[in-house]
């Protein structure tokens, strides 16, 4: 069945980047001059995803305006003729179908997703995490969804780690099952780096069966007393096939304040109108 609908969680309070996002939503923190969850959205649409649905909360209305018309903004463009800013700024009211529902409480990433249930229906549906973005040549979410119509199963992202940061991540235990693909036959959130079933640890990006939602029902809050997604996963695997999908491509992970300098500095030697000076300004600096 293809996968038409995609969730993206955007309640959590971004307690690791405060101050900043004592104010601001934390998927409103750019790199350079884009909002993370702007290239979350444009890897969904870019991967085939026609509606998708933001898990917002208080203090986030700002995702909301940026992904809205701008009358005002658009009109002072225009009359100031900066047509580069204002198609920039017009095509991001046009992309694709955006919908929002609010989780009240911030109960857990697991709780988050369950907020979807009514829009998802009863067929598989993608979730992207905006901490991680991923560079690839082929969008990372479409990589997987090729894995989902071939396997026919719910299939997760995963990464090897380094074992001292495995405890950041849920992990897999799995049985290797095809080139980068494994079969995943349990699963811990945030597990002590010596007790970790291995170093393969799930990344932001996931297909899953709509029956997850009954298991998140059930699921009791766990690692930091939240309602965690890889807890239900772990129920999930006791009845269906679950695939973990090593991507092909670069993870940012921009929840962190080293990922996210380290995609900001090579998303700018990626501008083309930055990169002759900023690599210069870079080799004098080391
Ligand atoms: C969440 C998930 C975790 C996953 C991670 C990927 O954790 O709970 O299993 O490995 O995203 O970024 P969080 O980063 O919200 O603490």
């Amino acid at each position: 069945m293809r996968v038409k609908k995609a969730v993206i969680p955007a309640a959590g309070l971004g307690v690791r980047f405060l101050p900043a996002t004592k104010a601001q939503p934390k998927e409103m923190i750019p790199i350079i001059d884009k909002p993370t969850i702007q290239y979350v959205i444009e890897e969904a649409l870019d991967s085939g995803v026609e509606d998708i649905l933001i898990i917002s909360g208080r203090g986030k209305r700002a995702i909301e305006d940026h992904f809205d018309h701008a009358p005002e903004l658009e009109a002072h463009l225009a009359q100031k003729g900066k047509e580069a800013a204002l198609e920039a700024v017009r095509r991001i009211s046009a992309m694709g179908n955006i919908h929002y529902v609010r989780q009240r409480q911030p109960l857990g990433l697991g709780h988050a997703v369950g907020c979807a249930r009514a829009f998802v229906g009863n067929e598989p549906f993608a979730v992207l995490l905006g901490d991680d973005i991923v560079r690839s040549d082929v969008p990372c979410l479409k990589q997987m969804l090729d894995q989902h119509t071939r396997l026919g199963a719910s299939v997760i992202a995963i990464e090897e780690v380094p074992q001292e940061d495995v405890s950041k991540y849920g992990v897999i235990k799995g049985r290797e099952v095809g080139p980068r693909l494994y079969r995943v036959e349990d699963l811990v959130e945030k597990p002590p780096a010596d007790q970790a079933p291995s170093r393969l640890a799930v990344m932001g990006r996931y297909i899953l069966d709509p029956w997850i939602f009954d298991l998140i029902k059930e699921t009791v809050p766990g690692a930091g007393g939240e309602i965690q997604l890889t807890d239900a996963l772990r129920k999930l695997v006791e009845a269906q096939l679950l695939y973990g999908y090593r991507f092909e491509g670069r993870r940012y992970d921009v929840g962190y304040c080293l990922g996210y300098l380290k995609a900001t500095v090579d998303f700018a030697l990626e501008r083309e109108e930055v990169r002759e000076p900023f690599l210069d300004y870079l080799r004098r600096k080391v």
